[in-house]
């Protein structure tokens, strides 16, 4: 059985059990793996990013009081709150569902309480967006209840609202949006000034590798600030809103005026934006080879000019590429741990997924996770 189902049947039968009746609505939101674009969303720039058979449910039934009451299954943990009395001090997972009600009921969204039970088997910290998966998640099921519109592109924006300004991490539109409009069997070329998504069919002879590393993140928010603080910088230096706006004819002629360390922080977001661009290119084509060059250099240029790799995530992009199959590898996802992904030959798949682990297990002590992984619609409710 494939882990969403398993994770939606356990969903179910927890609210039962937990409730005593049957759910009224049972939402799902994908995380996401990113194939190239890192540090581009907050740049107004380039991602591609599709959504994972990984991802977060809830299952709610509406209560004829405005309280929540919801039980997170995979914590065994649940609380109670009153949807007028939502309170910022409280942290954990508690503070994405307040979060995420706060910040509909901002939008305009009228909320109703609800008992439910939440359990995700995207992994936390891994690089493949599980806050996301849970804002929208809550987001789709409080707009059912509501009985209003589900405008995905707008939801999207009122979770990374929720995840700014409530959460606190300064995050950009990327998770939200790839959460919120995936397709089935698509990469989305997102636009992150404009919101525009062009669907990208993936090549059928290619399969997306997932390559979870065993690490996770650590100190991630102040490095986040920091590169986003040095960006903002570069931008100013060249007299833009963003460094989307720099070309890299522009980059490279003023680029010596720079300091080293800014010069290489704006020249990854510059090079990586033509790269994301030049990817949605290669994926229509069918061309494999060029998107695995693609990836290759994005790793290149995150670890080396962004410099928000890490050993163990260098170390299983080495282990990948030396694979049977492989057409290219990169970390994914903001970095300083958590995951890769590789785009692998499918007929060369397993004989690729053996040889990582055996590779990375001989040159890390870390115990790595390989997995193929199928691209999934976003955010969707089932009555
Ligand atoms: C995290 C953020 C995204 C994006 C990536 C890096 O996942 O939430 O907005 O900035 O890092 O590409």
């Amino acid at each position: 059985m494939s882990p969403p189902i398993s994770v939606r049947e356990r969903v179910m039968a927890a609210f039962t059990h937990h409730f005593g009746r049957q759910p009224a609505l049972l939402a799902r939101a994908p995380g996401r793996v990113n194939l190239i674009g890192e540090h581009t969303d907050y740049n107004d720039g380039f991602v591609l990013p599709m959504g994972i058979d990984r991802a977060a449910w809830l299952a709610v039934r509406p209560r004829s009081d405005e309280r929540v009451h919801v039980y997170a299954h995979d914590l065994n943990d649940e609380a109670t709150f009153d949807l007028n009395a939502l309170d910022r001090a409280q942290r954990g997972w508690v503070a994405y569902i307040q979060g995420t009600l706060w910040a509909l009921g901002e939008a305009g969204v009228p909320l109703v309480g609800w008992d439910g039970v939440l359990a995700s088997n995207v992994p936390r910290g891994a690089g493949l967006s599980s806050s996301a998966a849970v804002e929208l998640v809550v987001a789709r099921a409080a707009v059912a209840l509501a009985g209003t519109l589900w405008d995905a592109p707008r939801m999207a924006k009122v979770a990374q609202r929720a995840e700014n300004e409530w959460v606190g991490m300064a995050c950009g539109i990327m998770d939200q949006m790839a959460s919120a409009c995936a397709r089935r069997d698509h990469a989305l070329l997102l636009d992150c000034r404009s919101l525009a998504i062009e669907y990208v069919p993936l090549p059928r002879d290619v399969v997306t590798v997932v390559l979870d590393t065993g690490t996770r993140r650590g100190l991630v928010d102040s490095a986040y600030n920091e590169r986003r603080a040095q960006c903002e910088a570069a931008a100013a230096f060249f007299g833009v809103s963003a460094l989307r706006d720099v070309d890299e004819a522009t980059f490279a002629a003023r680029a010596h005026e720079l300091d080293e360390c800014t010069r290489r922080r704006a020249r990854h977001v510059i090079t990586e934006n033509a790269r994301t661009l030049a990817a949605a290119e290669a994926l229509r084509n069918g061309d494999d080879k060029r998107m695995g060059d693609l990836m290759v250099a994005s790793h290149a240029s995150l670890r080396d000019d962004f410099e928000v790799s890490m050993p163990a995530l260098d170390a299983m992009v080495e282990c990948a590429l030396d694979a049977p199959g492989c057409y290219g590898a990169r970390m994914t996802g903001a970095g300083f741990g958590g995951c890769a992904v590789a785009l692998v030959a499918a007929d060369q798949a397993e004989a690729f997924c053996k040889q990582v682990v055996a590779c990375y297990t001989a040159r890390t002590s870390h115990t790595p996770q390989v997995y193929v992984c199928h691209a999934e619609d976003g955010a969707d409710v089932e009555a």
